[in-house]
């Protein structure tokens, strides 16, 4: 059992937990994900590291409830409550090197698993202007940390109510039209957003890293459920990413099959509330 040792309301449906992972927390890298399980009927749920404690062995990571498992955990598992399995270190770490000024966008829940990644970059000795976005100021979260993490920092929201308003993309394109030298972009968030942004860098031919959140189940390469097509070939997200170039990445294929299961998990998700009505929602 692994133990929460926090949990934090830091959005809308979107929690913080610290859990107690001490071999994970001291082999962990930017960019790396964990496969957990909530109990022995649970399943199998990929989340991205986003920081690590040496002293405390505590992992954290930022979960959105979008569905049955990430609804479950936020409901039910609280401080000191145990998360049956945690396994990780999984995937390739992100490739942090000294590469000048790199911007690191990060739209919805994207902009937690960003932070690791800017924080490192910066640390490496790179120039980091960030770039992150939400629907509205409410759903904004980590902006805090992120501002930390980076050299300068850009706020966009769908409807203006905090920083510019419109689409992380949006920003993205004006700076580069205003002829600085970028050279790397991180983009993380909704797959819809890393492809704009790839096509956003595209024409500058700056690359573009995308980290890639396909269905995954065993986060081993065995299944091939996170199969994505990069340069035509076909990649395991879990092995040989999740980062790649986002301009090798064939997005369209990779919503489509993120769309394969929509109605079992609507359905799960509609047992899972008849079985467990609202209010009974525990926050530590
Ligand atoms: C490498 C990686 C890192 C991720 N990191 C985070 C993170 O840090 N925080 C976070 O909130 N979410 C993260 N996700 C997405 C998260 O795994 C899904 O939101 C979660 O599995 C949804 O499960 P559910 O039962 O609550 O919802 P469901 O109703 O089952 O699914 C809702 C949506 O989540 C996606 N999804 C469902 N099952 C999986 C699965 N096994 N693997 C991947 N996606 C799935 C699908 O797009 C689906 O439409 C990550 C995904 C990947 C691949
Ligand atoms: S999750 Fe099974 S091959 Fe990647």
């Amino acid at each position: 059992m692994y133990r929460i040792l926090s949990k934090e309301t830091v959005g809308p449906a979107i929690r913080e937990y610290i859990v107690e992972a001490p071999e994970v927390a001291r082999a962990a890298r930017p960019g790396q994900f964990l496969v957990i399980r909530l109990h022995e009927d649970g399943e199998r749920i990929p989340l991205t590291i986003v920081d690590t404690d040496d002293a405390t062995g505590g992992i954290t990571v930022v979960v959105q409830e979008v569905g049955k498992t990430t609804l479950e955990m936020g409901d039910r598992f609280g401080v000191g409550d145990g998360i049956l399995d945690v396994v990780g270190p999984l995937g390739e770490a992100s490739e942090i090197e000294r590469f000048g000024t790199v911007i690191c966008v990060g739209g919805g829940v994207g902009i937690a698993p960003l932070f690791p990644i800017a924080r490192a970059l910066r640390e490496a000795g790179n120039r980091v202007i960030g770039i992150i976005g939400a629907r509205s100021q409410e759903h904004l979260f980590y902006e805090e940390p992120m501002r930390n993490a980076c050299d300068e920092l850009h706020v966009m929201t769908d409807d203006g109510s905090a920083g510019d308003r419109g689409f992380v993309s949006d920003k993205l394109r004006e700076i580069l039209e205003s002829g600085l030298s970028v050279d790397r972009v991180w983009a993380i968030g909704p797959a819809i957003m890393m492809k704009v942004c790839a096509e956003t860098t595209r024409p500058f031919g700056v690359k573009t890293i995308v980290s890639i959140n396909s269905v995954m189940i065993d986060g081993t390469g065995m299944c091939g459920g996170c199969r994505v097509e990069v340069a035509g070939a076909a990649k395991f997200a879990c092995v040989d990413g999740p980062e790649f170039d986002a301009h090798e990445v064939n997005f369209d294929l990779l919503m489509s099959r993120q769309a394969l299961y929509c109605e079992d998990e609507a359905c799960s998700l509609e047992r899972y509330k008849m079985r467990n009505p609202v209010g009974e929602e525990r926050d530590q």
